[in-house]
């Protein structure tokens, strides 16, 4: 029998309680890590796949596709973090556990929720990509909720303008005004407004003529830049951008926005974020690291975007810190 000493066992009592204590209490993080496994509150890798980020006074809601083991293959779920400083992610929960709506069948697909928050009917409206296992339904989702961790009920589902709709991006411009991006795959990417309450499209912008996914805009010093990818499933390619002066266009071509042979340094682009602060203004790219036989270990690329006078440029990701009250990144 082994025999411990009084000295031994407070020390594995004191090591006992360090590791009990430090379980599900992250500590927190001082810088973005893009690529890197990144831990919500509770340690556990932030699961806001194909993500939004909705911001409510000085409080940000990431909602994505919670892709964590072990959950009802039968369901579809949404997941809601919160954050004050976009790098500290607190869980609030799985917002949307679905069961199939509207009979897609087996394998039916819930990806890229975004919410919007309506500040008229104080709703909270969430759209998502809706779809059968072989992409064939091409609509839109609806669930809303009167808080933005609230459960969220599903309304309805639809293709937008009557167009087919598979990726989704959400805009909402300096004035207000929300915009659905949409992937049409026999035409391009469409962007249309949403009706004032945001429960239906309503008036298309624009269509421009390139199959694009992942589709995002942020309005820049008096331009609007448009960025997606191309249509290589998960695996990632040379993410593109273009600019114009109006959401109407017209726009001028697409080009790269990192070297083409990196792939977008292996990422997929699913939002433009705007970090407004009191001396400057950082926009920052949001992108999925995707794994498709490993979804839950999926990957974030998150990184400050060089932009100005027609020009983005997405450099190679490396950790960085953000000051949210200023706006600027500081290294
Ligand atoms: C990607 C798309 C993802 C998902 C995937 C399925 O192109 O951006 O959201 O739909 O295809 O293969």
């Amino acid at each position: 029998m082994i025999r411990l000493n009084g000295a031994l066992c407070r020390q594995l009592l004191v090591i006992a309680l360090l590791v009990y204590c430090n379980k599900g209490f992250a500590q927190k993080l001082t810088e973005f890590r893009p690529t890197e496994v990144w831990p919500d509150d509770r340690g556990e890798h932030i699961q806001a796949h194909g993500g939004g980020i909705t911001k409510i006074k000085d409080t940000y809601y990431w909602y994505g596709e919670e892709r964590r083991k072990g959950l009802d293959s039968n369901k579809r779920y949404v997941s809601c973090y919160s954050s004050k400083d976009l790098m500290n992610w607190k869980f609030r929960k799985d917002v949307v556990q679905m069961t199939d709506p509207n009979n897609q069948g087996e394998g039916w697909v819930l990806e890229r929720p975004k919410v919007f928050y309506n500040s008229k009917t104080k709703k909270y409206v969430m759209y998502f990509h809706l779809d059968n296992k072989s992409y064939k339904t091409a609509s839109v989702g609806i669930a809303i909720s009167d808080e933005p961790d609230g459960d969220y009920t599903f309304v309805k589902s639809f293709r937008p303008l009557g167009h087919e709709s598979r990726d989704i991006g959400q805009f909402v411009d300096d004035d207000g005004t929300a915009y659905l991006i949409f992937e049409d795959r026999p035409y391009g990417f469409r962007i249309a407004r949403l009706s004032e309450d945001y429960m239906d499209v309503e008036k298309e912008m624009c269509l421009i003529s390139q199959h694009m996914e992942g589709g995002a805009i942020v309005h820049y010093k008096g331009l609007y830049y448009a960025i997606g990818s191309a249509l290589t499933g998960w695996r990632a390619n040379p993410n593109k951008y273009a600019t114009a002066k109006s959401l109407e266009g017209p726009w001028s071509e697409f080009t790269d926005i990192a070297p083409p042979e990196t792939n977008t340094y292996g990422s997929q682009s699913t939002l433009l974020l705007k970090v407004v602060g009191t001396k400057g203004t950082t926009i920052l790219y949001l992108g999925d690291i995707w794994k498709p036989k490993t979804q839950w270990d999926s990957r974030y690329l998150w990184m400050p975007v060089e932009i100005g006078d027609g020009k983005l440029w997405l450099p190679a990701p490396k950790p960085f810190k953000l000051n949210i009250k200023t706006g600027l990144v500081t290294e």
